[in-house]
């Protein structure tokens, strides 16, 4: 299991596929790196076959024997310089080619020096986080699954760039945890499913561990979080795990909204809009994959909060609904116009509790808006702040990682939608610019704390297979927040 940096030469790898990610003039590359005896005729079948080393083409082919390698896979990277999505895009690739030949082990030569890859140690680590993604699948609830091997062992050619691979090693496992959390169904993943994780997270890597189930939700007064798990059976709880570096300097603390199932509550959904609403906990399966990824990383020089507010919200004769004023953990009223923006009710309290224990920073991430998705599209995080140095940091940190965030106006002038005549604020506006009120919604309960809050609507969960994964959550926000507090 895991990566083997080798000096060997690449026609001398005893392995299933032997990857050779190569541009315009792969075939001086490949012929030298593969041996001539064979290179020769590879070369001429490829180009028979199209292949040119250009970017999204790729080349399989069986090695009869006449090499080390049972197979070998040519996978162009054109001549451009490539985008960090591009790089880890490259590793998936792989993976994916050599999961359909069956491959148990892979091994992957480019030209690690090439510009195209910008900084050598990087790529490296890079193309093996897309190798591990590329594996990814979540085939556990199919009865008749079929049993494929896995492919796990793979061996990097011509690097040796350690530390950034075991960087990409902790980062994927993060994902992974925060795919299989999001794809997991409602009726299994449930709050105190989340809770479960976390304290196996705790007992992993010695994290303190704190977990208010219902009753102490409401003791406490967090009631709008306690609000919108009131309909269901399942108890709503907060998660909250806590990582105390060496000589730390910064309290840094992750909140992700963690609703297992959104029905809308009595604002019910209609019967299409409600489907997928399971992957409603992504923002907080995102926080948990970071303390998975910062769990393995141990950084010194950081505390690190990861709070997930978890509820299931339903419709019973318990349920909440609209026309109730609820006093929230940061002492503010709200008065519910619509039990399907549930959302930022338990983020409101998550937030006053994350200021109350001093945090620097705030990143909440959370499937908060459809709006959001309108606005920006299924590839984009709208990322909103109450502070520029934080978001420019923040956005610094997603484009480390690979993933695409856009700053958003936090438009003061759409704070009026939000006034209510018997409340502090109304928990909806208008339908104009409905990523935004929510985000204003958020900002009341922050203080002056320099807060990010990211609508990761869009990114977190892809309707059809992606180039890392397949349909389902994604992990999206896990690397950045990993990136950001190891800066
Ligand atoms: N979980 C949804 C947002 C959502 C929608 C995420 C689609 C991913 C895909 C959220 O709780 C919600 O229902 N938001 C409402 C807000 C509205 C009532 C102001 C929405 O977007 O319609
Ligand atoms: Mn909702
Ligand atoms: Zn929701």
């Amino acid at each position: 299991m895991g990566f083997t940096l080798s000096a060997s030469a690449a026609s001398a790898i005893d392995t299933d596929v032997l990857a050779l990610i190569v541009g315009a003039e792969w075939s001086g590359d490949a012929t030298s790196q593969l041996g001539a005896e064979f290179g020769g005729e590879l070369v001429a079948i490829a180009k028979e076959e199209g292949f040119e080393g250009k970017p999204g083409q790729k080349f399989i082919s069986h090695t009869l024997g006449r090499a080390t390698a049972r197979r070998v896979l040519l996978v162009g990277a054109g001549d451009k310089a490539l985008t960090t999505d591009q790089q880890k895009d490259l590793g998936a690739t792989i993976s994916k080619a050599g999961g359909a030949v069956r491959a148990r082990n892979a091994a992957v030569w480019t030209a690690w020096s090439s510009p195209r890859w910008t900084d050598a140690d990087r790529a490296a680590g890079l193309v093996a986080e897309g190798l591990l993604l590329g594996t990814y699948r979540f085939d556990k609830h199919k009865a008749e699954r079929e049993e494929l091997p896995v492919l796990a062992d793979f061996t990097l050619l011509g690097t040796q760039a350690k530390s950034a691979v075991a960087r990409a090693e902790s980062v994927a496992a993060g994902v992974v945890l925060a795919r299989d959390l999001v794809n997991e169904p409602p009726q299994i993943c449930t709050p105190d499913f989340m809770a479960d994780c976390a304290r196996t997270l705790a007992e992993k890597y010695g994290f303190e561990i704190e977990i208010f189930d219902r009753a102490a939700l409401e003791a406490k007064g967090m009631n709008l979080h306690a609000a919108v798990g009131r309909g269901s059976v399942e108890e709503p709880c907060l998660i909250h795990l806590t990582w105390k570096g060496k000589n730390a300097t910064k309290k840094i603390a992750y909140v992700g909204k963690g609703v297992t199932f959104d029905t809308g509550g009595y604002s019910l959904k209609p019967a299409a809009s409600m489907v997928n609403m399971h992957c409603d906990m992504a923002g907080g399966a995102a926080v948990l994959g970071a303390a998975e990824a910062l769990g393995r990383i141990k950084p010194d020089g950081v505390e690190v909060h990861f709070i997930v507010p978890s509820a299931s919200n339903r419709v019973s004769n318990n349920a909440y609904t609209v026309n109730e004023i609820i006093k929230g953990y940061g002492g503010k009223t709200v008065e519910i116009i619509n039990t399907d923006a549930e959302g930022r009710l338990l983020l409101a309290d998550a937030l006053a509790y994350a200021v109350e224990l001093g945090a620097d920073e705030i990143i909440d991430l959370a499937t908060l808006t459809g709006a959001c998705v309108v606005a920006l599209g299924e590839n984009y995080t709208a990322l909103f702040s109450n502070n520029d140095g934080m978001a420019a940091a923040v956005l610094a940190a997603a484009s480390t990682s690979g993933e695409r965030f856009w700053h958003m106006p936090l438009d003061e002038r759409l704070r009026d939608k939000l006034k209510s005549a018997h409340a502090d604020m109304k928990n909806v506006g208008d339908r104009w610019g409905g990523a935004i009120t929510a985000a204003l919604f958020l900002k009341e309960w922050v203080g002056e704390t320099h807060w990010t809050h990211l609508d990761i609507a869009g990114p977190a969960f892809l309707d059809a297979e992606g180039s890392l994964g397949p349909k389902g959550g994604t992990g999206h926000g896990v690397a950045a927040l990993v990136a950001y507090a190891t800066r």
